[in-house]
């Protein structure tokens, strides 16, 4: 992708679409530029607005996109952008109206575009550029999946999403924010491939291929991989068991980020890293196994926040820790009502094999506590069925034992889009995680199934300002809606770096 700003319009490069932006005023459509602005790309283009305007076709409502076909010197088609009511315009429209202006090029082919930028006073500029550029940017990917015949791979649509978008007289503050953005899209397609990918391609050693990756081609990043020996040496007991039953071994893996080493403020991220979850003894059904190469979805995004933050030189520390491993079938599985140990040295009663998630996480965020002094703790996991049938897919649960670090978290959810919904760790039901024979239990009954887990992880953060963040029901989407593509979205990636961005900015 190539993202560039032509100062002076009338030497902008030529693309296959202009597009040009509108508000809805009395169902009216009315123009977000200066009517000068257009003057200048070409003295014909105001007389070209006046036929699809006066149809009554198009009124400016959010998201809506009409083409039509010019024969001006530089685009062949004019793209007309509504943004929906002025004053109903937030930075969410936006982004979601320029979403569906990537769907359209998707469907007509059309790869390059030149871009009049929105003027609208209401939204700081910067904001305003940013959206613009998530709207655009978070749609415009396809999974290349595993299409091995020529011909197919010709209709393969991501041979079709756009490659270059020109700022039609843009600052140079206007191009910086689009390439950031860029930058951080790209680390959320980084991710997006590994969630998408065959569980058989993306194993724990190929999690940590791409996490020594990042360490070379990112300054300030540092990868640590502890292959089985080592986990067996530094008692990842609870790692080990969930890894029992498979035949690939698991990672410990380590990605460290200073951005800023001169302070000791430092955020673990702790991310899920189930590359294949069949639910091991307690085997799931047909119908809940087909998604489970996803269940690494977690570590992909804490993968990614490490990705973007060093690729932007972003001033904090930040530190991913992903514990990876299938959770197979076979005989050596681990089994349900036996005792494990893990890294706390807690034991602890296996209610169910497919609660796995909680047990290798509690061996991450265990270690850390031990191991790394952070400052505040936050895990990432596509944790339990029961957040997606509470919350749905659009919005990820929230827990946390910390009021100040939840309230940042959701300032973050609300500046960019990825709703997150605080859910309580209700001391009360921490009664249905006792055993008789062991610490705890992994399990409890049937009901407020993502509560138990949340309240099985906090017994292994000691007194670490912790969040858990459930991302089973947003992680993965069937259909692209908003500015999401279909499959693995990528969710968390924006939500974390606006939340660690926003505090290093407390904390110079
Ligand atoms: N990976 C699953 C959770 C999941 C379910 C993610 C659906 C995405 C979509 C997790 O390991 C799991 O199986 N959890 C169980 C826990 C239960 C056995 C206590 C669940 O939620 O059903
Ligand atoms: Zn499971
Ligand atoms: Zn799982």
């Amino acid at each position: 992708m190539i993202i560039d700003n032509f100062p002076h319009l009338k030497n902008r490069k030529p693309a296959g679409m202009l597009v040009i932006p509108f508000c809805a005023e009395h169902k009216k459509a009315k123009l977000l530029v200066e009517s000068a602005t257009l003057k200048e790309l070409s003295p014909s283009l105001e007389g070209l607005l006046e036929a699809p305007l006066a149809s009554g076709d198009f009124s400016g409502k959010e998201g809506e996109v009409v083409v039509h076909y010019i024969s001006a010197d530089k685009e062949s088609r004019l793209a007309l952008l509504g943004l929906g009511k002025l004053e109903e315009i937030t930075v969410e429209t936006v982004r979601k109206a320029f979403a569906q202006l990537t769907r359209t090029c998707h469907k007509k082919k059309i790869k390059e575009i030149n871009l009049l930028l929105p003027e609208i006073t209401e939204i700081k500029r910067e904001e305003l550029v940013h959206a613009v550029f998530e709207g655009l940017l978070l749609p415009n990917y396809v999974f290349k999946g595993y299409k091995e015949r020529e011909e197919a791979q010709d209709t393969t649509p991501e041979n079709d999403i756009i490659s270059r978008i020109a700022i039609l007289g843009g600052t140079k503050g206007d191009l910086e924010i689009a390439l950031k953005s860029l930058t951080i899209s790209e680390s959320i397609n980084m991710a997006r491939d590994l969630i998408n990918g065959n569980a058989d391609d993306i194993t724990p050693q190929h999690l940590a291929a791409v996490a020594r990756g990042v360490e070379k081609t990112c300054k300030g990043v540092t990868a640590t991989v502890f292959d089985k020996k080592r986990i067996q040496k530094e008692g990842l007991g609870l790692l080990l068991a969930v890894n029992q039953g498979s035949h690939i071994d698991p990672a410990f893996i380590i990605l460290q980020y200073k951005g800023n080493p001169r302070l000791s403020d430092h955020t673990v991220i702790v991310g899920k890293g189930i590359t294949f979850d069949t639910g091991g003894l307690n085997l799931k059904p047909t119908g809940g196994m087909e998604e489970m190469k996803r269940d690494m979805a977690g570590a992909a995004v804490a993968m990614a926040v490490v990705h973007a933050a060093a690729s932007l030189n972003l001033k904090f520390n930040v530190t991913a820790i992903l514990p990876t491993t299938e959770n197979s079938i076979s005989s050596s599985s681990y089994k349900p009502g036996d005792v494990y140990k893990g890294f706390s040295g807690k034991s602890v009663e296996i209610g169910n094999t497919d609660a796995e998630g909680r047990l290798v996480l509690s061996d991450a965020l265990s270690y850390a506590v031990a191991n790394l002094k952070p400052t505040r703790m936050i895990d990432i996991a596509t944790l339990t069925g029961s957040v997606r049938m509470a919350l749905g897919t659009e919005i990820c649960g929230l827990y946390s034992n910390n009021d100040v670090l939840a309230d940042q978290l959701m300032g973050s959810s609300i500046e960019t889009g990825e709703w997150l919904c605080r859910l309580p760790l209700h001391e009360s039901y921490r009664e249905l995680l006792k055993s008789d024979i062991a610490d705890i239990k992994s399990t409890g009954g049937s009901y407020g199934g993502s509560i138990l887990a949340a309240l099985f992880l906090k017994e292994f953060v000691k007194d670490v300002p912790w969040a858990h963040l459930d991302i089973a029901g947003t992680a993965y989407a069937h259909d692209a809606k908003r500015y999401f593509p279909k499959y693995s979205t990528g969710f968390g990636v924006r939500l974390l770096l606006n939340f660690l961005e926003k505090l290093s900015h407390t904390k110079k």
